[in-house]
């Protein structure tokens, strides 16, 4: 038991001791095409060898490799770092002119022997954040407030709006503004488009200073050059009074969009119940009387001479009545036969079917007359006429005649 600890206490003392200052995971940021300092070192127990010293990286892209190697008391930068690579002694390196893609671990591997030990090997890893700092348009920020409320997506309310921008680049890792609001409190943009960095303020408004600015510690803002007016960041004086007139603008303008918005609804629905209206109110009646004697005559009744017709239903021409709107009517056929020995043989026709028939004939001088008539239900474009059912039929002109009206339509 003595015996091991021992063992183990003079194996700790005799062996590499690291006097750099990197411990292991340290993270260190350089900025793009400055040196990357990495100065570890070490001391050797009196009877302890360097047998090699190996530098190597992996970076964040997933490359990886050896970076140079200490062998044999010389140097060997690898191919890939010639001339960008250089010894500070023990395991200090500094490669120079340093990437944003070579950001990534950097380890040293120091393998030694002695007495003892045949091989041991020792090993540092530190990770390089190479940054690159964020550039503007105009080299430096311009803040304001938007002259209009916008609305606020998240809660439908109208906000004051701050604009900060306008970043042309990010930098890397890519930086987003904070915005310092007149309590001192720092707050994160509300969104960000293309550079520029917005922010809603709370409803309502405080008036005072914001001020849009880096992030000091973010490695992209240490990049920037000491006097670069991006690390003022910029300052908007909101005036509360304004602010909040803004917004009661905006809430009045859109009080006014929704009233004409809802009288637009409203004239639709008026003007769709006038059409109703017009339609309901439209009245239906017809009388017509043939306008010529029709001899032998077999088929529809016509033309006639219209006397009446309210709704446009009957067609003179045709002799044809067109149903204007459903609902029931009733329609009278009448003729009286002037001619010898012919009759009057009358179908008052309902799309095609009879729905009344009448006959009369005359003998001698005793004159004959005929009526029929039907109440019928009938659906708009249904149509309905007088039709001659024989040919040794006549119908004078004075004394044949059609009828009709709505008795009372369905949608009233
Ligand atoms: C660097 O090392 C850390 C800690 O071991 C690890 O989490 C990380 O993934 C490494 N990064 C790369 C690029 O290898
Ligand atoms: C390495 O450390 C030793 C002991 O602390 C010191 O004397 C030496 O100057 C250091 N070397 C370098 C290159 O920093
Ligand atoms: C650093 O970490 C590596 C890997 O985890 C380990 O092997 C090594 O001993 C550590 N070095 C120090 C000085 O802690
Ligand atoms: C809210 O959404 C609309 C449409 O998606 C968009 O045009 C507008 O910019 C958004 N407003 C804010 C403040 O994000
Ligand atoms: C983004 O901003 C740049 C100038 O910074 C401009 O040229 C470009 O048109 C913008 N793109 C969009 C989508 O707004
Ligand atoms: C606000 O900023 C202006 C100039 O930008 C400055 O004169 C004023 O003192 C600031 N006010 C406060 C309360 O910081
Ligand atoms: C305007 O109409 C929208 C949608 O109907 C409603 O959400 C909003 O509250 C209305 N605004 C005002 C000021 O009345
Ligand atoms: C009557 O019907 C005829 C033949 O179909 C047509 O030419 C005429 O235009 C119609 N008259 C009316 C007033 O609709």
């Amino acid at each position: 038991m003595f015996w091991v600890l021992l063992t183990t206490l003079l194996s700790l003392t005799t062996a590499l001791q690291w006097t750099d200052s990197l411990t292991n995971n340290t993270v260190i940021t350089v900025c793009s095409a400055s040196d990357i300092q990495l100065p570890w070192n070490f001391t050797l127990s009196p009877d302890e060898r360097i047998e090699d010293i190996k530098w190597i990286y992996r970076a964040e892209d997933g490359s990886e490799g050896l970076i140079a190697i200490f062998a044999a008391g010389h140097f060997k930068p690898m191919p890939a770092f010639t001339g960008r690579v250089q010894w500070t002694g023990q395991g200090g390196i500094v490669v120079s002119q340093a990437a944003i893609a070579e950001s990534g671990n950097y380890t040293v591997m120091v393998s030694t022997d002695d007495a003892t030990h045949p091989l041991v090997t020792f090993s540092k890893t530190i990770y390089v954040h190479v940054a690159d700092p964020p550039t503007a348009q105009s080299g430096e920020f311009h803040v304001l407030q938007e002259p209009d409320a916008v609305i606020d997506n998240t809660t439908g309310q109208w906000k004051v709006e701050l604009t900060c921008g306008v970043l042309t680049s990010p930098g890397h890792p890519a930086v987003h503004v904070v915005w310092t609001t007149p309590d001192g409190h720092t707050v994160e943009s509300s969104s960000e488009h293309n550079g520029t960095f917005r922010l809603l303020l709370p409803n309502p408004p405080s008036g005072g200073n914001y001020t849009c600015t880096l992030p000091p510690l973010s490695p992209a803002t240490r990049c920037l050059p000491p006097l670069s007016p991006l690390l003022e960041g910029a300052t908007v004086i909101v005036d509360q009074v304004k602010a909040s007139f803004t917004l009661l603008e905006a809430r009045q303008q859109e009080m006014e969009k929704n009233v004409s918005a809802e009288n637009a609804r409203l004239q639709t629905e008026l003007d769709a119940l006038k059409t109703r209206l017009d339609a309901a109110s439209t009245r239906v009646s017809f009388h017509a009387r043939l306008q010529s004697g029709l001899s032998n005559f077999r088929g529809r009744l016509q033309p006639f001479n219209i006397i009446t017709n309210e709704g446009d239903a009957i067609n003179g021409t045709t002799g044809i009545f067109t149903t204007p709107r459903d609902g029931t009517y009733f329609f009278v056929a009448s003729s009286t036969t002037l001619s010898a020995d012919k009759y009057v043989y009358m179908h008052l026709m309902a799309e095609g079917r009879s729905v009344a028939f009448t006959r009369a004939r005359r003998y001698s001088n005793y004159g004959a007359a005929a009526t029929c008539h039907a109440t019928i239900h009938l659906t708009v474009g249904e149509r309905v006429w007088v039709e001659s059912g024989a040919s040794d039929t006549y119908y004078g002109s004075d004394s044949t005649s059609f009828t009709g009206f709505l008795l009372g339509a369905d949608d009233w």
